[in-house]
C-alpha cells in the first residue's frame, strides 16, 4: 500500500486583528491575565464570509503550490464545528467555490482533534486507493459561536483555515506513519454548544438563554486536557521507538500555552523544538494544527524527512496523536 504523504500545505487567517485590549474596553478582564493564562496576545475574527471563506484562499494556495488545478482534486474533507450550513457540507460548498468538479468529500465534527480525525481518515482513504488527491481542510469561523459577554471564552478564540493536500507516494519513509486516537463522551457535557441542534432546536428561549454559543468548564477541561496530550503523545513515540531527539517539532492543537508547554516537558522536549503560535491567533479549533504546519513550513522551518507529532484534545472528548514524516523539501526562496 501506497503511503499517504502531504504534498502541499497552505492557510489563510482574516485580516482585522483584535488585541487582548480589545476585550479590556468592555469586560472585566486584563491583557495580563489572557497571557498568563493562556499565552494569547491577539487573534484574527473575519468581519464577512463563512467557514468556507476561510478555506478557500488556503486551498488555492495549496493547488499554486503543487501546480495543479481545482479540477485535479477527487476528495474534499472538512473538520469544523462551525459549518456554513447544517446542510449541505462545508466540503460541497468549498467544491463550488473551488471549481473542484470531480471532487466527492464530507464534513467532520471532532472539535479541536477535528484535523487529527480527519488526517487518519484521508489518509485510509488515499492509502487504500479510494482518494488520490485529497484536500484536508480544518477551518473554524469561532466568532460565529462565541459569546462575547461571556470573559470565560470570549478571550479564547480566533478564526482561521488550514488546508493540506495528501497524495499517495511510494516513498516509505515519509508520510502519515502511525495513529492513535481516543474519544470519551462522558466529557461531552464541560464543552458544547447547549442548543441548535436536534436535541434542543432553537427557540427564542435558547437565543434569550444565549445557549448558542461554545459553553465549557475551563478548569474542568485544562486538567484533562493536560493529562491526555502527554498520554497520548508518549504512547505515540513508545510504539515507534522515538526518543525526545528523533523528532524535529511537536505540532500541538493551540488551546493554552501552559497546555502545550506541560506536553513538551512530559515528552522531555524542550520548547524550540514545539509549534507555538498561539499568541497571535488564539485557538482556532480545527485549524490550529494545519496553521502551524503551513506557517513553519512557508518560513522553510520543515525539511524533508523531519519526524513530527501532531496532538490534540479537544470537546468530546476527543484525543489523539498523528505520527508524521515530513515529505516535501524546503520551499525556494
Ligand atoms: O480547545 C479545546 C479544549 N479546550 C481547552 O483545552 C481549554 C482548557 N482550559 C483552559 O485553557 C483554561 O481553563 C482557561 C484559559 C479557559 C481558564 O484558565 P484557568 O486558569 O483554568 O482559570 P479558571 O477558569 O479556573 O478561572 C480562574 C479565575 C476565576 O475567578 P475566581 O473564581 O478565581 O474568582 C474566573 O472567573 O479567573 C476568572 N476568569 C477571568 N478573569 C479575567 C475567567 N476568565 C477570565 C478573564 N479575565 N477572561
Amino acid at each position: 500500500m501506497p503511503r499517504a504523504a502531504i504534498t502541499a500545505v497552505g492557510h489563510y487567517v482574516p485580516e482585522d486583528v483584535y488585541p487582548n485590549s480589545y476585550f479590556e474596553s468592555y469586560l472585566d478582564t486584563s491583557d495580563e491575565w489572557i497571557r498568563e493564562r493562556t499565552g494569547i496576545r491577539e487573534r484574527r475574527f473575519a468581519r464577512n464570509g463563512a467557514t468556507s471563506d476561510l478555506i478557500v484562499p488556503a486551498a488555492r494556495m495549496c493547488l499554486e503550490q503543487r501546480g495543479i488545478t481545482p479540477a485535479d482534486i477527487d476528495c474534499i474533507i472538512v473538520a469544523t464545528v462551525t459549518p456554513d450550513y447544517f446542510f449541505p457540507s462545508t466540503a460541497a460548498v468549498v467544491q463550488r467555490k473551488l471549481g473542484a468538479v470531480n471532487a466527492w468529500g464530507f464534513d467532520l465534527s471532532a472539535a479541536c482533534s477535528g484535523f487529527i480525525f480527519a488526517l487518519v481518515t484521508a489518509a485510509k482513504l488515499v492509502e487504500s486507493g479510494a482518494a488520490k488527491r485529497l484536500l484536508l481542510c480544518g477551518a473554524d469561523k469561532m466568532s460565529a459561536i462565541t459569546d462575547f459577554q461571556d470573559r470565560s471564552t470570549a478571550v479564547l478564540f480566533g478564526d482561521a483555515g488550514g488546508v493540506v493536500l495528501l497524495e499517495p507516494s511510494e516513498d516509505e519513509q515519509v508520510g502519515v506513519l502511525d495513529y492513535v486516537l481516543y474519544m470519551n463522551g462522558e466529557g461531552g457535557k464541560y464543552l458544547y454548544m447547549p442548543a441548535g441542534g436536534s436535541a434542543k432546536p432553537p427557540s427564542l428561549e435558547t437565543v434569550k438563554n444565549r445557549e448558542h454559543y461554545v459553553h465549557q468548564e475551563g478548569r474542568t477541561v485544562f486538567k484533562e486536557a493536560v493529562v491526555r496530550m502527554a498520554e497520548v503523545t508518549l504512547e505515540i513515540m513508545q510504539r515507534n521507538g522515538l526518543r525526545a531527539e528523533d523528532i524535529a517539532w511537536l505540532v500541538p492543537h493551540q488551546a493554552n500555552l501552559r497546555i502545550i508547554t506541560a506536553t513538551a516537558e512530559r515528552m522531555g522536549l524542550s520548547m524550540e523544538k514545539v509549534m507555538v503560535n498561539i499568541d497571535r491567533y488564539g485557538n482556532t479549533t480545527a485549524a490550529t494544527i494545519p496553521l502551524c504546519l503551513s506557517e513553519w513550513y512557508a518560513a522553510g522551518r520543515l525539511d524533508y524527512g523531519d519526524r513530527l507529532i501532531l496532538v490534540s484534545f479537544g470537546a468530546g472528548y476527543t484525543w489523539g496523536a498523528v505520527y508524521v514524516r515530513w515529505s516535501l523539501p524546503k520551499p525556494k526562496d
